[in-house]
């Protein structure tokens, strides 16, 4: 299956999911720009938030409250907000789209 991440400029990069993977590392492992995952996925730079579209916010699971406490100190911050690194991606979650925010251009 495959995961779509849209750059904010409209820009879309489809890429293959690695089961098991988190989608930070998914990200970076197929070069997409604007997850930079500084922090090497310890929930602690929020450089990997993503905005999930429709109903895929349920299927990535729910944020711990230490990503809850990072996101609180995100820019841009929307309903549908998580960090990247703290997704653990899977093949149900073929057709999923992230969007990146404006402040990771
Ligand atoms: Fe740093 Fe996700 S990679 S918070």
């Amino acid at each position: 299956g495959t995961i779509t991440f849209i750059e904010y400029d409209g820009t879309e990069h489809k890429v293959d999911i690695e089961p098991g993977q988190s989608l930070m590392r998914t990200a970076v492992n197929n070069n997409v720009p604007g997850i930079d995952g500084d922090c090497g996925g310890e929930c602690a730079c929020g450089t990997c938030h993503v905005i999930l579209e429709g109903d895929w916010i349920k299927i990535a699971g729910s944020a711990n409250s230490e990503e809850l406490q990072m996101l609180d100190m995100t820019p841009e911050r929307a309903e549908n907000s998580r960090l990247a690194c703290q997704i653990t991606t899977s093949e149900d979650m073929d057709g999923m789209v992230a969007r990146m925010p404006e402040f990771q251009m």
